[in-house]
Order: structure tokens, then sequence, then C-alpha cells
């Protein structure tokens, strides 16, 4: 099916519609998700399968929400956060000493419906709190998928969500009510959610990040797009900065040479102070 003339309709029905561009992502991730589509909308063709794409809004946002895949949970891979609370973390603050720049940025590039972006704005509260440390906060969670922004910006999770979550940390902050759990007011004070398509934005007068996750969204871009986000995620980092892919992810390409892995288990990368190579 992949890159003959109907695929070139069905991605320019996309882009058009919902300006999404499946061209950046695998063919066989993208050929994987239509077919199921297809098979559930009893189309045996592609050409057949586009028309009542084009008859059927409900299809499309169908389509849509399969080739998002929004799976997460609050400190996925318990593992990884570990590392950041008892490593990473901490020396971010310690580096913040030298700083002039009074706001920690942390951004988690495909955040979903927020747990990772709430996940990481908790564990760095407790930082701040513990170590007595006054400087500023703010955690930006950004994803293609707007369904899943309002979610996160809801902050309202049902109380399976939150079943693995220390009870401390779930005690101080979350508000439970009824059958959910809401983020408190003021940890939201510390989160901003906003649409973004890693695979089209541009590094320009650019905000810059102590710490970037950016976890089991890459995995479906084609290597060309990989190669070039990990060199914008490089160029978005501060001094000393981190970045954390998914355990199943690698960095390629000239990002290589500028990002260093300080754990290999957990894919948490630091920014070269010199890369080996220009
Ligand atoms: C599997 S979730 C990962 C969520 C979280 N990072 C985690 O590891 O738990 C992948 C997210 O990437 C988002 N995504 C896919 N393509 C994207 C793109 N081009 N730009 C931004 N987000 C994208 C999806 O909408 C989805 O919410």
């Amino acid at each position: 099916m992949i890159k003959n003339n109907s695929f070139n309709t069905l991605r320019i029905l996309i882009q058009k519609y919902k300006g999404f561009d499946i061209s950046q992502y695998k063919d066989s991730y993208i050929e994987r998700r239509v077919n199921t589509r297809m098979n559930l909308a009893h189309k045996n063709d592609l050409i057949s399968y586009i028309e009542l794409l084009r008859n059927n809004p409900e299809e499309l946002n169908k389509l849509m929400d399969a080739l998002t895949v929004n799976v997460t949970e609050f400190f996925r891979n318990t593992e990884t956060f570990a590392a950041l609370e008892t490593d990473i973390i901490p020396r971010i603050l310690q580096n913040k000493e030298t700083d002039s720049r009074n706001v920690i940025k942390v951004w988690s590039a495909g955040s979903s419906s927020g747990e990772e972006t709430y996940s990481l704005a908790i564990l760095f509260l407790e930082a701040l709190r513990k170590s007595g440390k006054k400087y500023g906060l703010m955690v930006y969670g950004t994803d293609i998928d707007r369904k899943s922004i309002i979610q996160a910006k809801s902050g309202i999770y049902e109380s399976n969500k939150v079943s693995r979550i220390r009870k401390d940390l779930l005690d101080r902050y979350f508000e439970e009510h009824g059958n959910e759990y809401r983020i408190k007011p003021f940890v939201k004070e510390h989160v901003k959610f906003s649409y973004l398509d890693l695979t089209s934005y541009f590094v320009q007068n650019f905000t810059t990040y102590e710490l970037i996750l950016c976890r089991n969204v890459i995995i479906y871009f084609t290597l060309d797009v990989k190669r070039s986000l990990f060199m914008k995620f490089y160029q978005m980092l501060r001094k000393d900065g981190y970045l954390v892919i998914g355990k199943n992810e690698a960095v390629t390409g000239k990002a290589v040479d500028y990002l260093e892995n300080v754990n290999l288990s957990e894919r948490i990368y630091k920014k070269k102070y010199k890369p080996a190579v220009d």
C-alpha cells in the first residue's frame, strides 16, 4: 500500500483535515494502523477506505486515534524516575547554584494525557521542598493530540490511574474526589500544556531546558526525522542539561557526538560541553 498514489491521497487528506504529516512516520507503523482501521470499517482496499474517510469525519477521528498511541502512566518505568529522583534532579539543583537563571525548565515532549509531565513536576517539587531551595519551576507538556492535551490540562484522573503512586506523594499532590484524583492547584501552577508537532517544529528564539523527556514517541518516526529531532533537543538543552528517551530507543545521527550517555539502561543523556566533532 505504502508510497503509492493512494498513500499520497491519504497523506494529503490527513494533512488537510488534521494537520498531521504521516510521511514523517515509519511506513510499517502507518500501514499497521491503517490496516487495523480498514478491517474494522470493513474496507478491503485503500481507495474505498479513503472514500469513507472523505464522507465520514468520525472515521477520520478514529484513524487519528489509532495513529496517535496515547498509552502512558504516572512514573512510567519506575527505575527511570528513580534515577531522576536520586541522581539527575539533585545534579540539576546543584548546577543551578552557578546558573544566573532562577527558573528550572523541564519539557515532556509527547506528553499524552499528562501523567509524565505531572510526575516530573511532583519530583521536582519534592526535591525543592526537601532541599529548601527557592528556584522557580516550569514543566511543559506538548503533544500533537488535542484530546490528550485537554485531558492533561484538566489534571483529573480515575483512581485506577493513580494506584501505583506512592502514598506520601498522592496525599501531598492530589485531591481525592470520589472516584477521581485531581492534581492540586499549586502543582498545576508549575505545569503548562500545549499543542506541538515534533516532526515539523523549528528551533527559533527558543526556550532552553534543564531536562527534556521524549519517551515512546520517536519510535514511530522515520530515521531522518529522529536524527533532526535529536539535534533540536541538543540545541534546546541548557549547559549540563539532560535528555531522557524511551527504554527501547537510542540517540542516532550527528547528535551522538553531542549527547553523552550517562545512564545506559534508563536512556539518560547529558549535553556535552564540548562535542567531539563539530
Ligand atoms: C505512547 S505516548 C507516550 C507518552 C509518554 N511520553 C510516556 O512515555 O508515557 C506517545 C505520544 O506521542 C504523541 N505524538 C505522536 N506523534 C507526535 C508528534 N509528531 N508530535 C508530538 N507528539 C506526538 C502521541 O499523540 C502520544 O500522546
